[in-house]
């Protein structure tokens, strides 16, 4: 055990007990304990008295004997942890109804440390109870999934290795977002003590948000919001929780550029900066159509924000048990609607209609058919786009190929008299979207994604 596990062991029993982290003092008087120096050494190395150690580490000593049921004095500490086998251990979920002698301590840190020890009193008992806290009831239920296997890697390491504090899941609708961060879920539900879904298709208000977060953890919430976040922080510093909003792009304003907050649901953008700069064991998931300036990180390595951007499922698999005919072209129907399965869904139900489910008679046809389904989808998206977004967008569609950010640049210059700043923003606000391509040959062109673009065809 090292000198910062110990410091982070006992920080842990002291702010379940007093609500409070240790200070300097607190931390030199455990650290220096630790390190076999005389409360002398350390109150020179602080500039304070040697009574005063003396004190603080008094009281130290008698808090941690309460909480640990053993006599801890400063001359015995050190032997103490080491005789307790206080180990760094895999993150270890205790519920209510488990009875051993084992006690973990969770930390702001991912660690989370364990000691065994032959009696319990009233105080230790405390430390082993940890409330599981899992509310998924907004949450669909996965009844078939496939693939995705790197993903849920990349989920994994992230989350449950690297604490990411913030994770974006970010992709067009339908292409399986909320199916993915579901089944990692399901996948992780005993490594959270606290899991909570929230779905924000109809958004709330941050207040009320958090009151729903602190009446599944059981809390009264204070009256104000700075205290409710407070109250939500201490949640999430001395639990594991995992919490999950979907659907945030409905928080941003429509006819605006990507990743704008309604007036309304500014305090979310607080939220999540509180979320990546605070030192808490939690994780929040975000799931978005929509990619916001909190989501990106500028050093991805040195800060806990991370962004996966979920593309189509290129497996003929997904297509199993629908009733479709000629399995060996069913790649090829994917490919055409690019992997999106909500697409795909639709598409399935027009081929087993009007083809009786002959892929093959459908793809002869070579035309990208558009769903009623799709309009209404990319009616509702195309509305939400801001003015210069829609020009970009009725241009781009006019164009079979990818074009060259130059031409496509020009053209709107010209014919729209679009200024340099509007075009460069609007460009990138629709790859913010997920509705334009980057496409990176010799040099950087764009292109609208395919199916938008047939949409977008029909149309003129
Ligand atoms: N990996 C998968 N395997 C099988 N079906 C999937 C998978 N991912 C998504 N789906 C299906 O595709 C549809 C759209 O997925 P969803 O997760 O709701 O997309 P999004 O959240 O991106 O809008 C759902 O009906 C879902 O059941
Ligand atoms: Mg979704």
């Amino acid at each position: 055990m090292t000198v910062n596990e110990v410091v982070k062991f006992v920080d842990q029993i002291v702010f379940d007990k007093t609500g409070k982290h240790l200070d300097d003092i607190q931390t030199a008087v455990i650290a220096g304990t630790w390190e076999r120096q005389t409360y002398d050494d350390i109150a020179q190395k602080h500039n304070v008295t040697k009574n005063h150690i003396g004190d603080v580490g008094s009281e130290l000593w008698q808090l941690l004997s309460k909480a640990l049921g053993e006599d801890i004095k400063k001359n015995n500490f050190r032997s103490t942890f080491e005789r307790l086998h206080i180990t760094s251990s895999p993150i270890i979920i205790q519920n209510k109804n488990k009875q051993n002698n084992n006690h973990t301590f969770n930390f702001s840190s991912q660690a989370t440390f364990q000691y065994n020890k032959g009696e319990q009193d009233n105080n230790t008992q405390k430390y082993k109870t940890k409330t599981i806290y899992h509310d998924l009831t907004l949450a669909p239920q996965i009844i078939k999934f496939h693939n995705r296997e790197t993903e849920l890697q990349t989920l994994t390491q992230w989350i449950l290795n690297q604490n990411t504090r913030l994770t974006s899941i970010l992709g067009t609708s339908g292409i399986g977002k909320t199916t993915l961060v579901k089944r990692f879920i399901d996948l992780n539900l005993d490594k959270f003590e606290i899991i909570i879904w929230k779905s924000l298709k109809y958004p709330k208000s941050l207040n009320l948000l958090i009151d729903d977060l602190l009446q599944v953890c059981k809390q009264e919430p204070e009256k104000n919001l700075d205290d409710k976040i407070k109250q939500l922080f201490n949640i999430l510093t001395n639990n594991r929780c995992l919490i999950i909003l979907d659907d945030i792009q409905n928080i941003f304003t429509p006819g605006e550029i990507a990743g704008k907050y309604q007036p309304e649901y500014q305090d979310y953008q607080t939220l999540f900066k509180l979320v990546t700069e605070t030192q808490h064991q939690s994780n929040i998931i975000l799931i978005s159509q929509e990619q916001c300036p909190e989501m990106e990180s500028l050093d991805i390595e040195l800060y806990p924000i991370k962004s996966l951007e979920i593309s189509g499922l290129y497996h003929p698999d997904i297509l199993q048990n629908t009733g479709l005919k000629n399995q060996d072209i069913w790649l090829d129907l994917i490919k055409l609607y690019t992997g999106n399965l909500m697409f795909l869904k639709t598409i399935t139900v027009l081929i087993n209609k009007n083809y009786d489910g002959e892929v093959v008679e459908f793809l002869a046809e070579n035309t990208l058919h558009i769903t009623q389904q799709m309009q209404s989808y990319f009616q509702e998206t195309f509305n939400r786009l801001s003015p210069i977004e829609q020009q970009i967008v009725l241009q781009l569609s006019k164009f079979e190929t990818p074009i060259y950010r130059e031409e496509l640049r020009e053209t709107l210059i010209e014919t729209l008299n679009l200024s340099s700043v509007n075009f460069n923003n609007g460009l990138q606000s629709l790859q913010q979207r997920y509705l334009v391509v980057k496409i990176k040959e010799d040099k950087v062109m764009f292109s609208l994604s395919s199916v938008f673009r047939e949409y977008m065809r029909n149309l003129n």
